[in-house]
């Protein structure tokens, strides 16, 4: 699938599914969707650029490689998506955080941005866009559009779970992006969100309903 990645690790797909459960809690869901956004993030980040520098061991000094400059940016979509971020943080600590307010109306699915603030300069960083669910896609292509006319040019996308609408409608708005998914579902219901899904994840990640 292109620029598509389906990170089918079985401990990816072990904790989406303690995550999918009616019965996990609050503390439970946010531990899992932390710790799923490090796991997808390990695979996310492997095209980071590198450089030799020179460390001294207790035996002699050698040139060894190490993440090249500081340039990463993680953007949460707000809500959900904050409940990532410090899975991304644990991996990449120097990493700056942006963040993007967008709500989808509950009647239209149309997404309306409400607050953004970017890093700057964007457009020298690797922007990775978090948000644990992409249904119709709206919220997805509504904040990378916005990324990019704020000058940001490398941008990953990362979901927990998927719908095949808005994967397809993702990849034919923005087709220069890469977009990692923890599991591709069966698709949407009457509401626009997805099933089987795992409910609302704002509400779940934050105990609101
Ligand atoms: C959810 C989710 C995505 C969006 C996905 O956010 O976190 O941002 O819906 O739907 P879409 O692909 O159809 O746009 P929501 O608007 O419920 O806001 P919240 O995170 O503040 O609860
Ligand atoms: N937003 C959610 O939180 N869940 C869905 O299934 C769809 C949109």
């Amino acid at each position: 699938m292109g620029n598509v990645v389906i990170l089918n690790h079985p401990l990816i797909q072990h904790k989406i599914s303690l995550l999918r459960r009616e019965e996990t809690g609050t503390n439970e869901f946010r531990s899992l969707i932390e710790e799923i956004a490090m796991l997808m993030g390990y695979e996310a980040l492997r095209d980071l650029p590198l450089e030799d520098v020179e460390v001294k061991t207790p035996l002699e000094t050698c040139m060894t490689p190490m993440i090249a400059g500081k340039k990463m940016a993680v953007v949460p979509i707000l809500r959900a998506g904050l409940g990532m971020v410090g899975g991304l943080l644990a991996l990449v600590p120097s990493a700056r955080v942006g963040h993007i307010g967008l709500y989808r109306d509950p009647v239209t699915t149309e997404p309306h941005e409400y607050y953004c603030k970017l890093p700057t300069p964007i457009d020298e960083r690797t922007i990775v866009v978090l948000d644990p669910m992409l249904a119709t896609g709206g919220s997805a292509v509504a904040a990378i559009d916005f990324i990019k006319a704020q000058g940001g040019k490398k941008i990953k996308f990362m979901c927990v779970i998927a719908a095949p609408a808005g994967l397809d409608r993702l990849r034919a708005s923005h087709p220069d992006i890469q977009i990692y998914v923890g599991h591709l579902d069966r698709g949407l219901n009457d509401h626009a969100y997805i099933v089987p899904g795992l409910g609302d994840a704002g509400d779940r990640i934050f105990g609101t309903k």
